[in-house]
């Protein structure tokens, strides 16, 4: 087997920021509640044109200009999304086009563990000796799929995407992960509709059904922080190290509570885990790669280090991957 590596990422914001005070116009709400219950003060919405392709593009664009990596060399591209384009056909397609890539193109679907599915998936590959470049990308325009009368949901997510460009590697740069899906719990976070079970239509009142559906946020809560933890810790085991010889966490930015909760069953101290949800909401399949950006542009990641990601969310699917950071510092 050959050893994949990340060589860069990159990510895309749209330049529309919604505070919780903005929110609070809309639902009941307040920006005390959703700070102190989740930790975020605002997100980013996409503006007009802006689309779950044209965000993944930007992203990537940035994650092949820092890997120095031509468009023309990539041999798979990974999308991962929930709020793709459109059904058909992959958003991965579209990126493809608008930016001149190569070889395969396919969508994976695992909600907010998207992104961690589309490294392991894109790792594996590189493995084998079936791909050399693999782009892996997080994408969602999820402000389209809210339902702005719904304060328990429309107040979590954001928009947005991150980027990798997995090369051969010497070393293991990925050096393990955790796949998990749970499906008798598949209805517990839904868009009910907008697929075969029930095409997408908006009734005689204008209600429509592919909006993002919560039906016990406890629940999901408690499930996020028991599954992050224990898919962290197996994979530690499974490895052969201690979360001593983690560098970062960079965890699904779903909530901070969550994040600390998870942290704390790790035994993980609060300052080797990174955290930017207060300035972007969850933004589900792009919370890591765009988390994993954030953390080494500021400077966090150098090569060596070990890094821990873990993500939870509708499926229910979760996971973790264990990497060796290899990127240097960006120019
Ligand atoms: N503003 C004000 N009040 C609100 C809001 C809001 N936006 N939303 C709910 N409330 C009210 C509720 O109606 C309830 O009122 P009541 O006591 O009068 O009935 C009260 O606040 C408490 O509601 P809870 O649901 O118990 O609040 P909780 O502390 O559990 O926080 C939250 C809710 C933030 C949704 C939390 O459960 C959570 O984060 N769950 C995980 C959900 C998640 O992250 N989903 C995203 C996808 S999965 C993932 O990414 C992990």
């Amino acid at each position: 087997m050959t050893s994949a590596r990340i060589a860069a990422v990159g990510s895309a914001l749209p330049e529309r920021l919604v505070t919780n005070d903005d929110l609070s116009q809309l639902v009941d709400t307040s920006d005390e509640w959703i700070r102190d219950r989740t930790g975020i003060r605002a997100r980013r919405f996409a503006g007009e044109g802006e689309t779950a392709s044209t965000l993944a593009s930007e992203a990537a664009a940035r994650s092949l200009e820092a890997a120095g990596v031509a468009p023309s060399a990539v041999d798979l591209t990974i999308v991962a999304t929930i709020s793709g384009d459109q059904p058909m056909p992959s958003t991965a397609a579209f990126v493809q086009d608008r930016l001149g890539l190569t070889g395969g193109a396919v969508d994976v679907q695992a909600a907010c563990a998207g992104f961690i599915y589309g490294t392991d998936l894109g790792a594996a590959q590189i493995g084998v000796g079936r791909a050399e470049t693999v782009l892996v990308i997080g994408t969602e325009v999820l402000s389209r799929f809210l339902d702005f009368t719904d304060r328990t949901t429309c107040v979590l997510f954001g928009d947005g995407a991150g980027a990798a460009v997995l090369v051969p590697g010497e070393e293991p740069g990925l050096i393990g992960s955790i796949l998990e899906n749970d499906g008798r719990h598949a209805r517990l976070l839904e868009i009910p509709s907008g697929g075969s079970r029930k095409p997408a239509n908006v009734d005689e009142e204008g209600n429509r059904e592919n909006v993002i559906r919560m039906k016990d946020g406890r629940e999901v809560f408690k499930r996020a922080v028991v599954g992050m933890a224990e898919a962290a810790t197996r994979l530690l085991e499974k490895s052969g190290l201690s979360s001593d010889d983690v560098t970062l966490m960079v965890p699904h930015q779903a909530n901070g509570r969550i994040i600390r909760a998870v942290a704390d069953r790790l035994r993980f101290p609060r300052e080797r885990v990174f955290v930017d949800l207060e300035e972007v909401g969850n933004t589900s399949a792009a919370s890591v790669p765009i988390a994993l950006d954030h953390a080494w542009r500021r400077g966090l990641l150098k090569p060596g280090d070990v890094v821990l990601t873990a993500a939870f969310g509708a499926g229910l699917a979760w996971g973790a991957n264990l990497i060796r950071w290899t990127a240097e510092a960006p120019s």
